[in-house]
């Protein structure tokens, strides 16, 4: 079961549970958690919804799959480089910044840094 630590530097830590071979995205969990990310399209193309992953020591990294739409906008927005993505495609190794509208969260532990949106709250 995906543990999720929702953090950002004006809100408490939030830690939400995803269900096992849930397709959720992060941002889907954020939401039906009351944890209030930023975002706009949910389609990968605006950026609003930038998050920074912290993998949690000794779990297993697992949601490393970037969608093309998530690979442009982090180029995009100078979050992820072509090496970065080569690594995560070929390695398994999971590049520090991602989309919480494409980020769907897998078997691992893991901090989500997020900017709080007060709009929302
Ligand atoms: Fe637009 Fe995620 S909400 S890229």
């Amino acid at each position: 079961m995906p543990i999720i630590t929702f953090r950002s530097t004006t809100t408490k830590d939030k830690r939400a549970y995803a269900t096992a071979g849930d397709t959720g995205t992060i941002l889907t969990v954020a939401r039906a958690n009351g944890v209030k990310i930023p975002f706009e399209c949910q389609e990968g193309e605006c950026g609003s919804c930038l998050i920074r992953v912290e993998y949690v020591e000794g779990k297993p990294r697992m949601a490393i799959a970037l969608t093309e739409r998530e690979k442009t906008k982090l180029k995009e927005l100078g979050k992820i480089t072509e090496e970065q993505i080569t690594d995560a495609e070929v390695n398994d190794v999971a590049p520090p910044y991602r989309l919480a509208c494409q980020f769907i969260a897998r078997e691992e532990e893991v901090i989500i840094h997020y900017e709080h949106c007060p709009a929302e709250a």
